[in-house]
């Protein structure tokens, strides 16, 4: 009876959220779902954008297994505008929020706002991204983003054969927006494996961009990626000379390169890496336009931060596998990092469809 009481509540409570997000959104111009939920106390949940489609899964998957669990959730996203998400958060502690889950769109921009929420006793959870220099931040769940990198690296190595072929290979770069500290795990991962190919003279860098500063896309927009590519290709490729692989960070990099490359460059497709498994790029991969995307099971994610959200609530500690990686400035975050695998070709039907994530249709 309980139960069946409770499920009837948060039914209504889900129509109340779409009523609510859209007065959100129409009021404050920023991108909403807001709030609804159970009776186990108010979770807020700050996500950065609903461009990225892996952000949507992000909420949805947060949103529906906190419900579950029987807590509020205030769910909000901030358009990637900075000061958005700082007012959301502050909406979010003055209603009442006992713990915060926050995606954050700059890590060094929360500062102010966090120190308000632990003056008042909040939690709070940085969700995939760390957030810095706060000694507000309780916890980290991710996946383990080093592990990102080393895998997009090591896929790059193999697939040129880079200890067997003589070479040299020509390589180009992208990594993501330097305000999330996640890129440089990526991008140091990856460079991990390949640097030393690169000292050697077996990879070259044609256009000389290496650095992090240098191969950072801003907003991790596709657009971004693809006006630097646009550069890369007329300075060094436009005679044809073949570019072997690009390592790029993520889908939305890997979607503007791909794009660059239809429009400018005219030798053999280079192998191109990416993150997420978009739909999008998970289409160009069928197609043979992306060779390979880390997948980051949204699913996992959301239920690991759901126990911590658990915990905290029950006044336990919260389950986390690593806690020497992440010091966000402050000290180390104790962290719980989700296993990255890499999709391409030969095993999105596996990992994509039969698990569930993707349906056919969604990559036709
Ligand atoms: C996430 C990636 C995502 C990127 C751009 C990173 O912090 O870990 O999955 O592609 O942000 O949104």
């Amino acid at each position: 009876m309980k139960k069946k009481l409770l499920s009837v509540f948060l039914c209504a409570a889900m129509a109340a959220s779409l009523l609510v997000g859209c007065g959100n959104a129409a009021s404050t111009g920023s991108e909403s779902t807001g709030s609804a939920g159970g009776s186990g106390g108010k979770v807020g949940v700050a996500m950065p954008t609903k461009d990225l489609q892996r952000w949507n899964q992000d909420g949805a998957n947060m949103e529906q297994q906190l419900k579950a669990a029987g807590y509020d959730v205030d769910l909000q996203y901030a358009s990637n505008d900075i000061a958005t998400q700082v007012s959301q958060i502050e909406n979010m502690i003055s209603s009442g929020a006992q713990v915060l889950v926050i995606a954050s769109i700059d890590g060094d921009s929360l500062g102010t706002v966090l120190a308000q929420a632990k003056e008042q006793g909040i939690k709070v959870i940085a969700y995939d991204r760390l957030i810095m220099n706060s000694d507000a931040v309780t916890y980290y769940a991710t996946f383990d983003n080093y592990m990102v990198g080393t895998k997009q690296g090591e896929y790059i190595r193999d697939q040129l054969d880079l200890d067997n072929a003589a070479g040299p290979f020509n390589l180009e770069c992208f990594t993501g927006d330097p305000g999330d500290n996640n890129a440089r795990f990526f991008y140091g991962g990856a460079m991990d494996v390949l640097k030393p190919y690169i000292d050697a003279g077996k990879l070259v860098v044609k256009s000389g961009q290496v650095e992090f500063d240098q191969v950072a896309t801003a907003n991790w927009s596709t657009e971004n990626a693809q006006s630097r590519m646009d550069a890369i290709i007329s300075a060094n490729y436009a005679d044809g000379t073949k570019i072997d692989a690009v390592l790029c960070s993520n889908d939305s990099t890997a979607l503007g390169v791909t794009n660059s490359l239809e429009a400018n460059y005219t030798a053999e497709w280079p192998i191109i890496t990416g993150q997420d498994c978009d739909v999008a790029n998970v289409k160009n991969m069928i197609a043979g336009k992306q060779s390979m995307s880390i997948f980051k099971d949204t699913r996992t994610l959301a239920s690991k931060t759901v126990e911590m959200v658990d915990a905290i609530m029950k006044g336990s500690d919260a389950p986390v596998n690593d806690t020497k990686t992440y010091d966000n400035g402050t000290g180390i975050i104790p962290s719980y990092l989700c296993e990255p695998v890499f999709a391409d070709a030969n095993n999105y039907k596996q990992l994509l469809i039969d698990s569930g994530y993707y349906t056919e249709d969604q990559l036709k």
